[in-house]
């Protein structure tokens, strides 16, 4: 029997904005707000596939490298909290088309290969805080954010000595817009 493997689909933060938001989130939440994600975990998941099989694995690796997706830009300009999961978030305002398209591609092709898809509708967003059950006091704006997505990765999620850690597997270029 093959060992399975979490996995998710994601966009990555540069290691600069992931410091400049855990600065931010210590300057404008409560210690007690939840569990803080660590600066190295800041992403926003595009596709979770949870357990997969290296076969799986396998076959969506070749999809994710026969996309033809578009850079884009997006602002995370958005903030709020999903008390039934636990989770406070920065999010956008308007999320760019090609990154929709990406997320539903990726979505729709996990799907077709067993990895159980959320019937909620894609929320693009970056987890902050875990288990914060409890009201939390949202800051009116973040500084706003411009995410320059140039790429997209596979992750593994790992549990190690009582901390979740990512370790990419994969990353994929997105194209430019063709000139027609
Ligand atoms: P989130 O923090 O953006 O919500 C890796 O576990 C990532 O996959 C998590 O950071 C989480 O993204 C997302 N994830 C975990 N479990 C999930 C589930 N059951 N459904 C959808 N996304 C999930």
């Amino acid at each position: 029997m093959s060992a399975e493997r979490r996995l998710f689909f994601a966009l990555s933060l540069p290691a600069k904005m992931q410091k400049q938001v855990i600065k931010w989130r210590a300057d404008n939440f409560p210690a007690e707000t939840g569990r803080p994600v660590a600066a190295a975990n800041l992403h926003i998941t595009l596709a979770f596939l949870g357990e997969v099989s290296a076969l799986k694995e396998a076959a969506l690796t070749r999809v994710a490298g026969r996309i033809q997706g578009q850079t884009f830009s997006l602002m995370l300009d958005d903030i709020g909290h999903w008390p039934g999961s636990g989770v406070v978030w920065i999010g956008t305002r308007r999320a760019p088309n090609a990154l929709l398209q990406l997320a539903s591609v990726l979505r729709s092709h996990a799907a077709r290969n067993g990895c159980h898809q959320s019937t909620l509708p894609f929320h693009p967003h970056v987890s902050l805080y875990r288990n914060a059950t409890r009201p939390v006091t949202i800051p009116p704006a973040t500084p706003g954010w411009q995410l320059d997505a140039t790429e997209f990765s596979l992750y593994e999620s790992l549990f190690e000595r009582g901390r979740t850690r990512y370790h990419c597997l994969q990353t994929w270029p997105l194209g430019d817009m063709q000139e027609t």
